[in-house]
């Protein structure tokens, strides 16, 4: 089992799946989501168009069109409105929805972007401490052994590396005691 972060563009990692911090009209947009369909081309968007959106908090899956990826998990992320809106419940929905996704079609490799941080504005420590929670907690029912959590920002990776840390001790802990 293998979980790391990395800063670099999420389209170049050769893993099964990679996440799409997309909209509710899976169409297409900016950040993460323009990278995405900009690398894939019109072949990701006609087979997005055939999906009739997807709600806050959820996900869907579709094939890649461009190597090294395989497959493009679409995952809604949710606007931050100060936290009393769902957003918590939402953005762990959407990790637990893109492994269970994974899961169910055998895959074994998976890369996240850092979902809502950008133009969604959720806090980023936040959002990393979600991130990571919920992706080791899955773990164990998925098919899943590997894990990038793919950044731009600094302050991402850092938050990302801090939560890791403090999984791998209580494994450890728990292992131990
Ligand atoms: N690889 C890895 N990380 C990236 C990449 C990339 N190619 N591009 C940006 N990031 P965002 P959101 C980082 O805004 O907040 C879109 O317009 C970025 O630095 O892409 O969920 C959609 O259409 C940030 O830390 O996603 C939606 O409307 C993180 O990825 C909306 O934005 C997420 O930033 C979704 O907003």
């Amino acid at each position: 089992m293998k979980l790391e972060v990395v800063q670099t563009d999420i389209t170049k990692l050769a893993v099964d799946a990679i996440v799409n911090a997309a909209n509710h009209t899976l169409c297409g947009g900016g950040g993460v989501n323009g990278a995405i369909h900009g690398a894939a081309g019109d072949e990701l968007l006609a087979e997005c168009r055939t999906l009739n959106g997807c709600e806050t908090g959820h996900a869907k899956i579709t094939a890649a069109y461009a190597p090294p990826a395989s497959f493009v998990i679409h995952a809604v992320g949710p606007v931050w409105h100060g936290g009393n809106r769902g957003e918590v419940e939402n953005l762990a929905s959407c990790y637990r929805e893109c492994m269970n996704l994974a899961t169910s079609h055998k895959l074994e490799s998976i890369a996240f972007p850092a979902i809502s941080c950008g133009v969604y504005c959720f806090p980023h420590e936040q959002a990393c401490e979600i991130a990571v929670r919920e992706v080791v907690k899955m773990l164990p029912d998925s098919t899943i052994q590997r894990v990038i959590f793919a950044c731009f920002e600094k302050k991402i990776e850092e938050a990302l590396n801090e939560n890791l840390a403090r999984w791998d001790s209580v494994v450890w802990c728990t292992n131990s005691g």
